[in-house]
Order: C-alpha cells, then sequence, then structure tokens
C-alpha cells in the first residue's frame, strides 16, 4: 500500500521537495499548484528565467538532454520527486538513477523514456496493447522513407522519432514530395537520429485529449480517473485552441476511455497523462500520450473544479483528486507575433471585458512569431460560446516590443 507525502514547511528539514526538468508555461502552473501545498519546488530548465523559475524556490539552468549534468544536479537538490514536463531529457539517465534508488520519477521513468521516441511510445501501444493506431514504418533514409510511403500508401503523414510540437512533420500527397518531407525531417528532428515514422493518414472527424489522472485511492491502490473530453484544433502540429466538454457518441467516449486506460496502467505511476486520440464515427485511433499534463488541457484552468496542474501536483503526492467539470469552457493561444526580447502586451483590459474570460502571460523572457506567451481562456453555458468568447479575448491582446 502506497500513502500520501506527509507534507511539510518549504526550506525545513520537513519540505517535501519537487524538481521540475523544464519550467515553461505548464510546468508553471505545476510549480503554481504545488507551491500552494507548501511544496518546496525547483525549477530546472535550458534557459535562464523561464517562466517557472519565476515561481520556483530555487532555479537552475542546465542542459537537461545531458545526461551527466543532470546526475549531477539530481545528486545536488536531492529531491523527493522528479517531475518531466518537457520530453527532451536524457531519460536513459533518469532510468538508471530510478533504478539505484536516487530519484522517483513521476509517472516512472520508463514513461518518460518510452514517450519522448514516437517508435517507443507507438510500439507498445500497437504491437504489446494492440491498440488500434494508424498504419505506420519507420526509415532511417531517403530510399527507405520511399518503400515505406508506397507500403503505407498517400496520404501520409512523416515525422520525425523524436520532436514536439509538430517540428518537422508534414502531411504528403504523392511520390515528388517525399524527398522534401525527409528533408523538412531530418531539420525539425530533437536529435539528428534521421529516423522518421510514416504514418497512413487517418481522415477522422475530429480529435480530441483524454486526461487521464492516476492517483491513490483511500485504500492505497492506484485509481485512474477521466476529465471530460478536450476538443482542440492543431495547425501546423501545433495546438491553436481548446475546449472542454467536447459533445461524443458514448460509444467512442467508451472506447477513448478504455485505450487511455491501456495506455496509462501500462506506463504506471502517479500522476496525469494527455492521451491523443482521433474519432470518426465510433472508431477510435490511439495516436501518442504525454505523461505529464498537455497543452490542450490549458483550458481545465478555466472549465473544471482543478485545473490538469493541480490534478497533477494531487496526484503524484499521492493526494486525492477531483476531475469535475465546473463549466464549458475554451481556450486560445496566444502568440508573440514579433522576434523580439521582453515584449509588452496591450489590449489586456479589453480581453478581460468580454464575459468569461481571463488571460495567462508566461513570462517568456523572448518572444518569436510563432511562440506561445500567453492563452485566453472563458467558459459559458456552452462550449460554442465559450470558444467564440477565448478568441475573441486572445485576439484582443496585442503584443508590442516595448
Ligand atoms: N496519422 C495522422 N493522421 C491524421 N492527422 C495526423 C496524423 N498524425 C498527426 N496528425 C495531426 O497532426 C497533429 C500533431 O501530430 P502529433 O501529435 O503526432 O505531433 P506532435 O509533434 O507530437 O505534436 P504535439 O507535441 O503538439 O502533440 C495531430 O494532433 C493531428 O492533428
Ligand atoms: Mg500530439
Amino acid at each position: 500500500m502506497k500513502t500520501p507525502f506527509r507534507l511539510g514547511t518549504p526550506l525545513s528539514p520537513s519540505s517535501v521537495k519537487v524538481m521540475l526538468l523544464g519550467s515553461g508555461e505548464l510546468g508553471k502552473e505545476v510549480i503554481i499548484a504545488l507551491q500552494r501545498l507548501g511544496v518546496e519546488v525547483i525549477a530546472v530548465d535550458r534557459y535562464p528565467n523561464a517562466p517557472g523559475h519565476q515561481v520556483a524556490h530555487r532555479a537552475h539552468v542546465i542542459n537537461m538532454a545531458d545526461g551527466a549534468a543532470l546526475a549531477a544536479l539530481i545528486e545536488q537538490e536531492k529531491p523527493d520527486l522528479v517531475v518531466p514536463e518537457i520530453e527532451a531529457i536524457a531519460t536513459p539517465t533518469l532510468m538508471e538513477l530510478e533504478k539505484a534508488g536516487k530519484a522517483t520519477v513521476i509517472p516512472t521513468a520508463r514513461a518518460a523514456w518510452l514517450t519522448m521516441n514516437r517508435e517507443g511510445i507507438r510500439r507498445l501501444a500497437a504491437e504489446e496493447l494492440g491498440l488500434p493506431t494508424s498504419p505506420y514504418r519507420f526509415a532511417d533514409s531517403l530510399e527507405e522513407l520511399q518503400a515505406a510511403c508506397k507500403e503505407i500508401g498517400f496520404p501520409c503523414v512523416i515525422k520525425p522519432v523524436m520532436s514536439s510540437s509538430g517540428k518537422g512533420q508534414s502531411k504528403i500527397d504523392g511520390p515528388d514530395e517525399m524527398e522534401a518531407a525527409w528533408n523538412y525531417a531530418a531539420a525539425g528532428s530533437r536529435v539528428n537520429a534521421g529516423r522518421v515514422i510514416v504514418e497512413g493518414f487517418v481522415d477522422f472527424d475530429y480529435e480530441i485529449t483524454q486526461l487521464t489522472v492516476r492517483a491513490l485511492g483511500k485504500d492505497g491502490k492506484v485509481e485512474t480517473h477521466f476529465c471530460e473530453p478536450i476538443g482542440h484544433v492543431q495547425v501546423k502540429g501545433d495546438y491553436v485552441e481548446s475546449w472542454q466538454p467536447h459533445a461524443m457518441r458514448p460509444a467512442a467516449l467508451a472506447k477513448s476511455r478504455e485505450i487511455a486506460k491501456a495506455v496509462t496502467d501500462n506506463l504506471g505511476g502517479l500522476g496525469i497523462f494527455g492521451v491523443e486520440l482521433f474519432v470518426k464515427d465510433d472508431m477510435v485511433w490511439f495516436s501518442e500520450v504525454s505523461p505529464r499534463p498537455h497543452d490542450t488541457g490549458m483550458v481545465t484552468m478555466a472549465s473544471q473544479v482543478q485545473s490538469e496542474f493541480e490534478l497533477h501536483a494531487k496526484a503524484i503526492l499521492g493526494l486525492p483528486v477531483n476531475t469535475a467539470l465546473r463549466a464549458p469552457g475554451a481556450s486560445a493561444v496566444i502568440y508573440g507575433q514579433h522576434e523580439a526580447k521582453g515584449i509588452a502586451f496591450e489590449g489586456v483590459a479589453e480581453a478581460l471585458r468580454v464575459p468569461g474570460a481571463d488571460i495567462r502571460l508566461f513570462g517568456k523572457p523572448e518572444s518569436f512569431e510563432r511562440r506561445r506567451m500567453g492563452v485566453a481562456l472563458a467558459t459559458a453555458d456552452d462550449v460554442d460560446t465559450a470558444r467564440v468568447r477565448a478568441k475573441e479575448a486572445a485576439a484582443k491582446v496585442k503584443p508590442v516590443k516595448a
């Protein structure tokens, strides 16, 4: 039987210490949720003054893909929990540390390792668990890619196995686009592994994120809790808008949750998972899973009693969670629109005058044209109205060069 952490006082011998690996906008919210419980938080990122650095007890800047640097920092800080917030981490090092009893990784080091590489999680889902996915092949060269495309057929989607947020990803309609897709994937790959996945294009009606929480029950056993499904729109593999709940036929919802349960049971540990699914009529395909809060889940800051960040914070500490919906809600991303440091934001008051709307600005030190700098949130009596409100509020916020 597992028991919850005994919470203490930060910066004292009784403190519970949590280290975030990755301190972007999602990590920042997890940190705030932990701070509210008096947890001592150590925020790590690859650049100074990351959003989460600004709200933590201590901040470190390291290359988290460097196993030796990561191990040294964990040894120095000795956190009770290590919480990956991004994929690009030296996960083999986390597995070694976990095995040696030197770190407890959320949800598990194996989950972080499997999900950082599309091959690991795809083979687990499709080949071990037998879940429905798009047809797929892996390729290590242009020649292999050409052969893979022929087998899969067109249209197909090509992605570096190590990438996120749509980087290096393209949908192609015919053989003359294969070479460009190969080159684009090589440029967008996180590590220069050169391996890509070729996926058959799924002609889905809609896609959802099924947030799934593994938390301790009264008896110390792990229980699985589901949030209401989140609908979202992706542009170039990056989320621009999300809403909750997404209306689903009962059979599709039941299948989605069956798939989410199978994957998260296998990955194990405690915490929240974002299970990405494609849906057409009553058919559901597993796409991928984040063993951590999901960007499309930012809507839950408005729409749920406990946001996905509070759910994660509570679950990893062994505390009970409440996944209930508060009100139909939506989120819309605010992009930087400029390449500049220290930008300012105009129109925030106007945005907040939109009924039911709220704003989060992440405090990122540097803006890029398509960098996510903030998010507008809104609730309403129905999802359609919430979506209109969130987009209206987001459009009123105008990033400007200071
Ligand atoms: N096989 C497919 N068929 C149809 N659409 C797809 C397929 N694969 C990906 N997509 C579309 O591209 C989006 C991004 O794909 P995916 O989630 O695999 O990439 P990602 O880089 O991991 O993105 P993120 O990190 O934002 O989740 C999906 O949400 C979906 O809209
Ligand atoms: Mg995705």
